[in-house]
């Protein structure tokens, strides 16, 4: 292979420029071409391509965003699109394919790899919402923006007694929510992948009142009710005054963390080298700190798995 192409795709996350260098670093470090791809399957599909060299990505591994920018393309869900990508990526002589991105992103690689063309998908999405790797990239540094939040959030219902909400990202998923809540200490963490009832989820605030509990943090995934919607609920079942906060687009911003730095340099050599071993149709993953690699295939077929364990945990601790 003497030519590969990278781009980025949906929701930005932290880190994704690391995985970008990683991508062009390691390439050129085995004598091959990159391209970089604006704006992801919609720069494919119009051919917005750049040369990226050494120095094009110096300065960008602790930069949130990502420098080729990104966005959600909904032509390349047809198969008139894709067909249209692939000519550029034949015209542009590209032979491989890195695509760094969720769910949507990993679709899009696997109508390009049943079309023929080898794709490598690397997981970035702050939702650590994909099959076969325990974490993505941009996952860690939305928690610690969460994280930085509910402690200031905490200091206000301290001193005005109050219980707040707390509206969390995550798509369909509950990872932001339970790791944050967790790590936060937030006395209710709400989440899709658990079926805790509005009335029993109530009955805890109220019984936490009755022994004293002066202020209260819950934490909800947007999968599962808007802040405000959930602020309503509490009101009418269990007459407890609530404040709201939507973290929003906050949490994918900042300056990636070390753990997603080290993780998007991991996983976006790997890429690499599975393209340089002719592999494709494939995507990168992290599992008990090895990288793995599995058929996108799989990755489909195996949701990815939020360890309840924590919940309980959070449970037992938040008393
Ligand atoms: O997938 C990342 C994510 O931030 C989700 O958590 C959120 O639901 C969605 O993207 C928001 O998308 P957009 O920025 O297109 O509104």
């Amino acid at each position: 292979m003497k030519k590969i192409g990278v781009l980025t795709s949906g929701g930005d996350a932290p880190g994704m420029n690391a995985a970008i260098r990683a991508v062009v670093r390691k390439a050129i470090y085995h004598n091959v071409e990159v391209c970089g791809i604006v704006a992801g399957y919609t720069g494919l599909i119009s051919g917005h391509f750049r040369k990226l060299e050494l120095g094009s990505v110096g300065d960008i591994i602790h930069r949130g965003g990502t420098m080729l920018l990104s966005a959600r393309c909904e032509e390349f869900k047809t198969k008139e699109g894709q067909h249209k990508g692939l000519q550029q990526l034949k015209n542009a002589g590209i032979e491989g394919l890195v695509v760094i991105g969720g769910d949507g992103s990993y679709r899009g690689a696997k109508a390009l790899t049943e079309l023929g063309f080898p794709c490598i998908g690397v997981p970035g999405t702050i939702d650590n919402d994909i099959g076969c790797t325990q974490f993505t990239i941009g996952f860690d540094t939305a928690l610690n923006t969460v994280i930085d939040a509910i402690d200031k959030i905490r200091d206000t219902a301290n001193s005005h007694e109050r219980t707040f909400i707390i509206e969390v990202m995550g798509r369909n998923a509950g990872d932001i929510a339970l790791w944050s809540g967790l790590a936060g200490g937030a006395e209710t963490i709400i989440i899709p992948e658990d079926n805790d009832d509005i009335r029993h989820i109530c009955a805890r605030l109220k019984k936490g009142e009755e022994r004293g509990k002066k202020h209260s943090i819950i934490v909800v995934a947007e999968g599962v009710s808007s802040g405000i919607e959930l602020g309503k609920e509490i009101k009418q079942l269990a007459n407890i005054d609530t404040r709201v906060s939507v973290l929003g687009h906050i949490q994918r911003g900042g300056s990636p963390t070390a753990f997603d730095r080290v993780l998007a340099s991991r996983l976006g050599a790997r890429a690499v080298e599975l393209l340089l071993q002719g592999k494709g149709g494939r995507a990168v993953g992290m599992q008990n700190n090895q990288v793995s690699d599995h058929s996108l295939d799989e990755i489909f077929k195996g949701n990815h798995s939020i360890d309840l364990n924590l919940l309980t945990l959070s449970k037992e601790l938040s008393i």
